[in-house]
């Protein structure tokens, strides 16, 4: 029979159990051969990420496939229903597919799922995090957490602190978006395009509808009936959630540049009150994720090869709107590694808050 240390009642016990539960971590990885998941493998291993074991889970294509992790090979398994069991975080990026179809099955095994689909962001009991916003939107899950939209986050890291002093009337956002947002093989594809185009070769792209290299086109999104992409409507919807403030206006316009793996954004922001720039410069400077990138002298403003790999979003050209007299509006442009805090870092900080 157990026997419980002296003065402690069976309560003691019982949280006692939940604590180590809690601790013993098991992760799976959900997609982890694609440009989400292998970055997963990194960030969890530069953060120290605490766990007792990782489960790398990919397609049949990728079944048996060696990954290395914290200096050994993991070997990659198929993804099946029986993938979950005494698994406690699953960090998904297969696809919304893939997320609605083992979401039932992942919370039934009594695992949480961070997911960075757009499956189940606007549902209403299924919290929208960025953890330098809402983290104490974590608090409400169900056993899933959602992972806002790449450009969402690198967009809501900046504009939030400036919100929160002074409300933000209105967000007019263009986006200057990389490859690595459709994935591993649109990555592959703007490489192998760019050497053909280069070669004087025919080049026929198939994960973008477009020649991706030396090229910008429209965000290979379905353009809905009011003529904005998905893109755009996720950042319009998402901002709205995360901010708790349904009536903050958003318009976007959402481009593939030939970019690697960090999106860049222009931002226009109209505020409720005038706000000057060494106002905005200051509240940003002690925000956190955040680097100000800022010299107009040298005209050294954020550019995606020096956000590439970086946590920090890098924010720049900060200036107030000559179109707006009334001295309530600023300009600003930021770009942000869309691989780490756009999915892969953003997912693993919810995660480290779990
Ligand atoms: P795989 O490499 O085996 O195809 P990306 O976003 O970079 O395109 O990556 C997508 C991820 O989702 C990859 O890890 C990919 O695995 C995984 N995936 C795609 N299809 C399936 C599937 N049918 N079952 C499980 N994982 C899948």
């Amino acid at each position: 029979m157990l026997r419980l240390p002296d003065g402690w009642r069976p309560a003691h016990y019982a949280k006692t159990l939940i604590v180590v539960k809690m601790m013993s971590r098991h992760v799976a990885i959900m997609g982890a051969t694609g440009a989400v998941g292998t970055e997963f493998l990194r960030i969890l291993e530069q953060r120290d990420f605490q766990m007792d074991s990782l489960k790398l889970l990919a397609s049949s294509r990728s079944k048996g496939k060696a990954l290395k992790f914290r200096g050994e090979e993991l070997i990659v398994e198929e993804l099946c229903d029986e993938s979950f069991e005494g698994v406690d975080l699953v960090l998904a990026s297969a696809g919304g597919k893939f997320s609605k179809q083992y979401a039932q099955t992942i919370v039934d095994a009594g695992a949480v799922m961070v997911d960075n689909t757009s499956a189940f962001r606007m549902d209403p009991d299924t919290p929208l995090v960025v953890p330098e916003v809402n983290p104490q939107e974590i608090a409400n899950h169900n056993g899933i957490i959602a992972n806002p939209n790449c450009s969402t986050i690198i967009m809501n890291v900046p504009v939030w602190p400036l919100h929160k002093v002074n409300p933000i009337k209105r967000i007019v956002v263009s986006t200057y978006q990389a490859a690595s947002g459709a994935g591993a093989a649109a990555m592959a594809e703007l490489e192998a395009g760019a050497k053909a185009f280069l070669n004087g070769e025919d080049f026929t792209p198939v994960a973008l509808p477009h020649p991706a290299a030396f090229n910008v086109f429209n965000h290979n999104s379905a353009v809905g009936d009011n003529g904005y992409n998905e893109e755009e409507m996720k950042m319009v919807l998402e901002t709205r959630k995360i901010f708790a403030a349904p009536d903050i206006m958003v318009a976007a316009t959402c481009v593939r540049v030939p970019v690697m793996r960090a999106h860049s954004e222009s931002i226009n922001l109209q505020f409720t009150n005038p706000i000057t720039e060494d106002q905005v410069r200051e509240i940003l400077a002690s925000a956190p994720g955040i680097k100000i990138v800022d010299d107009r002298e040298n005209s050294y403003f954020p550019m995606p090869l020096d956000a590439s790999d970086k946590d920090d979003i890098l924010v720049g050209r900060i200036r107030s709107d000559i179109s707006q007299p009334d001295g309530c509006g600023v300009e600003l442009f930021v770009s942000g590694d869309q691989i780490r805090k756009g999915a892969a870092l953003n997912a693993v900080q919810i995660a480290e808050l779990l």
